[in-house]
C-alpha cells in the first residue's frame, strides 16, 4: 500500500553541521553561567540532532529524553498531545534546553514546553532543527531554529517517513513518483 517515492536533498550534511556550530555558540552564550544544563531530546526524531548538538556544547550537560505523541481525531484540526515517556531526572531549579526535530503545527513543542515549565526549571529554552511556519496552528516559536523550510514532507538526519529514512545524513524532501 506504500506509494513509491524518491528523496531530493534539501539541506546538506555540511550545512547542518555548520548551522549547529553557530547554534551551539548562541546556546553557550545564553547558558554560560550554568552549573548544569539538562538537554531534553524529544524522541524519536531529535536523536541525531541532539547527539551532534551536545558535542558542540562546552558546558556541563545532562541528557534526558521525553516522548510525546500527537494525533488528530480525524474530524477536526484540534490536536491532542500525550506524554508516552517522561524524563528520568528532575528539572526543578535546573536549566533546561528542549531539543525538537521539526516544529510543524506547533502543538507538540508547545505542549511539552508547558508540561516541563510546570516543574519549575530555573531557565527553559527550546531549539528546533527545522521550522515550517506555514503549517503553524498554535502561536509558538522555538527560541532557536536551525532552518526555516517550506511546507514539504522531509526525512533524514533522524526524521522519518513511516519509521524509514532516519539514517540519511542530510535532510531530504519526499517526492512521490506516482504523481501525475
Ligand atoms: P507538530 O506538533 O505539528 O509541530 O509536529 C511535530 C512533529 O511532527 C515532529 O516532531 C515530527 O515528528 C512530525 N513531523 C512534522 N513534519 C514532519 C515531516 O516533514 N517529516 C517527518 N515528520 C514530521
Amino acid at each position: 500500500m506504500s506509494r513509491p517515492y524518491v528523496i531530493d536533498q534539501m539541506i546538506s550534511a555540511k550545512s547542518i553541521a555548520a548551522r549547529i556550530e553557530s547554534l551551539a555558540r548562541d546556546i553557550h552564550a545564553a547558558f554560560d553561567d550554568t552549573d548544569k544544563l539538562v538537554v531534553v531530546g524529544l524522541l524519536r526524531g531529535s536523536f541525531v540532532f541532539i547527539a551532534d548538538l551536545v558535542r558542540e556544547l562546552d558546558l556541563p550537560v545532562e541528557v534526558d529524553f521525553i516522548e510525546a505523541s500527537s494525533y488528530g481525531d480525524g474530524m477536526e484540526s484540534s490536536r491532542e498531545v500525550r506524554i508516552l515517556k517522561d524524563l528520568r531526572g528532575t528539572i526543578e531549579g535546573r536549566d533546561v534546553l528542549i531539543v525538537e526535530d521539526i516544529v510543524d503545527t506547533g502543538h507538540t513543542l508547545s505542549h511539552v514546553t508547558d508540561y516541563l515549565r510546570s516543574r519549575h526549571p530555573a531557565r527553559l529554552k527550546t531549539i528546533a532543527l527545522l521550522d515550517k511556519p506555514a503549517r503553524r496552528e498554535v502561536d509558538f516559536r522555538a527560541d532557536w531554529t536551525g532552518f526555516e523550510i517550506p511546507d514539504a514532507f522531509v526525512v533524514g538526519y533522524g526524521i522519518d517517513f513511516a519509521q524509514r529514512n532516519r539514517n540519511l545524513p542530510y535532510i531530504g524532501q519526499v517526492r512521490f513518483t506516482d504523481d501525475a
